[in-house]
């Protein structure tokens, strides 16, 4: 059961500010991802784009979402609205129970930091940083912020490295690997903080199909061994059936949010 109040904007879970009767549990039983009404203007003047048009959803903690449609039908934009990359024209996004709008920049790039792992298409590292120091950021970063011992940072920038099999690609710069094996750090990047959810805007975008599958399974891994949140924008239709539900957009709108058939059909079998 949801609890119908607003959440104060910080980042623990605590009873709901106008006291009612949920406790801590219900607290946290909110869903991972809540968008009401959610609108995106983007540009300025006659080049001004109404790019989200009231988006509403939920998504629950240890979903995988697909989020299909066209180009330019607002895919990433919802992506980076939902990651609290980009603040929203109008409407509420919470995260597990906390608004975005109620948190200054400093706020939401800690809260960011906490919550979630965003993959890009293009991959995003930092050129001038190893593997392991470019999976090491985040996790400095959490340091910093007091939410990490900083003792076990580069045994854990390591480990998460072994885990996409670049055990032997630590000491490598960016521009010293192949762009599947780029794509993976930047996975292991994502996953180091072992966020909640793993956002994933067009993933192996830029690699051929063997090395986009091996990337596919290790967001699928995450997200199964880890109970990771999965949310991934894509254009492929039977990587989306991988998906537990597909969201289609088309022109700002949600045009059908359903179930895969896929997993409907693995439902209804057991
Ligand atoms: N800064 C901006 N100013 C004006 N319009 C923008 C801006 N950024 C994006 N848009 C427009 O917003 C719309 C949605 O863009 P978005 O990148 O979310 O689409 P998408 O569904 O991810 O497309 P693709 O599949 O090509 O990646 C597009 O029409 C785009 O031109
Ligand atoms: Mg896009």
């Amino acid at each position: 059961m949801v609890c119908p109040h607003s959440v104060p904007a910080d980042m623990s879970p605590q009873p709901c500010a106008n006291k009612c009767l949920m406790n801590k549990r219900s607290i946290l039983s909110h869903p991972a991802i809540r968008l009401d009404d959610v609108h995106l203007n983007l540009g300025q003047g006659r080049a001004e784009v109404h790019v989200l048009r009231g988006i509403t959803l939920a998504v629950e903690d240890g979903e995988s979402v697909a989020v299909l449609g066209p180009s330019g039908s607002g895919k990433s934009s919802l992506l980076m609205v939902m990651a609290g990359l980009e603040r929203p024209t109008g409407g509420d996004i919470a995260i597990a129970g906390t608004r975005l709008g109620g948190l200054d920049e400093d706020a939401l790039a800690a809260f960011r930091g906490k919550h979630a792992g965003i993959v890009f298409q293009s991959f995003h590292l930092i050129p001038t940083m190893t593997a392991l120091e470019n999976v090491a950021i985040p996790l400095e970063l959490a340091q910093a912020a007091g939410r990490l011992d900083g003792a076990g940072i580069w045994e854990r920038a390591a480990r998460e490295l072994d885990s996409v099999g670049l055990k032997q690609r630590v000491s490598h710069y960016p521009a010293e690997l192949s762009g599947g094996e780029q794509q993976r750090v930047a996975l292991a990047r994502a996953l180091a903080t072992r966020p909640a959810i793993l956002f994933a805007d067009e993933p192996t975008g830029n690699l051929d199909g063997a090395t986009g599958k091996q990337i596919i399974d290790l967001l699928f891994a995450a997200h199964e061994d880890r109970g990771t949140t999965l949310v991934l924008v894509t254009h492929d239709e039977a990587l989306a059936k991988r998906c537990g539900r597909i969201i289609r957009m088309a022109d700002g709108h949600i045009t059908s949010d359903s179930a895969s058939k896929r997993t409907s059909r693995v439902a209804a079998a057991s």
